[in-house]
């Protein structure tokens, strides 16, 4: 049985005054949420304090990227054991505004995945289309082509050790919301391919939704059986609309 995990992107959102605030009604809530495991992931800068607001309650922490490299001559990149020393277990990997703002390519999110699991951090991988590709109808396409990089890259085996999460960038910070059966199909259409390489990494996966998912309409999309979460965007700076989604699993 594949546990439920809701993780927060709080995205380049807040200051020191409203994470506190917001880590801290996350704390006074989490008692409330029992059949699923919660994390956030803030900006890099606010991880450490972050780390000390959350203290000994059960909110893992992730980070919203990761250097592809060790150490060393990188200007403005974040390395794994430096994630590791604030507690990362999580990173978030190809996410579609890295993708797409920032011009990372199929080849470097393979690399970076490949750092966060040698360096012990879970990856959090994104896929997901644009609405053009959907209209397209080559939705299979994309989300398999970028999830075939990866797999390329490091192989079948290391899909058992990250968390995929399905992001349609049209549902994106749009509230615009896949339906459960949109999302459901092409959820089930990932958890198929990988079943074709390895059907034990396939039924373990975890496979999270993402886009717009809120309150309102979590419990339908996470009932859906190859919804196994959700990566939470603008819903997750709220302290009672996060926690709302936690209980809904
Ligand atoms: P959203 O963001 O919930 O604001 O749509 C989701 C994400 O980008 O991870």
């Amino acid at each position: 049985m594949r546990r439920t995990l809701i993780a927060g992107n709080w995205k380049m959102n807040g200051s020191l005054a409203s994470i506190e605030t917001l880590i801290g009604g996350i704390r006074d809530g989490i008692g409330s949420v029992s059949n699923a495991d919660m994390a956030v992931c803030p900006p890099f800068v606010y991880i450490p304090r972050v780390r000390e607001l959350i203290g000994d309650a059960p909110i893992a922490l992730g980070s919203q990227n990761i250097c592809d490299q060790a150490s060393g001559a990188f200007t403005g990149e974040i390395s794994g054991a430096m994630l590791k020393e604030f507690g990362c277990r999580y990173a978030i990997i190809g996410h579609s505004e890295r993708r797409s703002l920032y011009g990372e390519s199929d080849a470097l999110i393979a690399a970076r995945f490949a750092m966060a699991l040698e360096t012990g951090i879970t990856p959090i991988l994104c896929v997901g289309e644009t609405l053009e590709q959907r209209e397209a109808n080559v939705t299979e396409q994309v989300v398999g082509e970028q999830l075939d990089a990866v797999i390329g890259h490091s192989g079948i085996d290391a899909i058992g050790q990250c968390v995929i999460a399905y992001e349609p960038v049209w549902a994106i910070g749009t509230g615009k919301t896949a339906s459960p059966e949109q999302a459901q199909a092409v959820h089930a259409f990932i958890r198929g391919k990988l079943a074709a390489l390895d059907t034990g990494v396939a039924d373990a996966v975890q496979i999270l939704y993402g886009g717009s998912m809120n309150p309102g309409n979590a419990a339908e999309l996470l009932a859906q059986p190859d919804i196994d979460g959700g990566l939470i965007g603008g819903a997750s700076l709220k302290a009672d609309d996060f926690l709302a989604i936690g209980t809904s699993a």
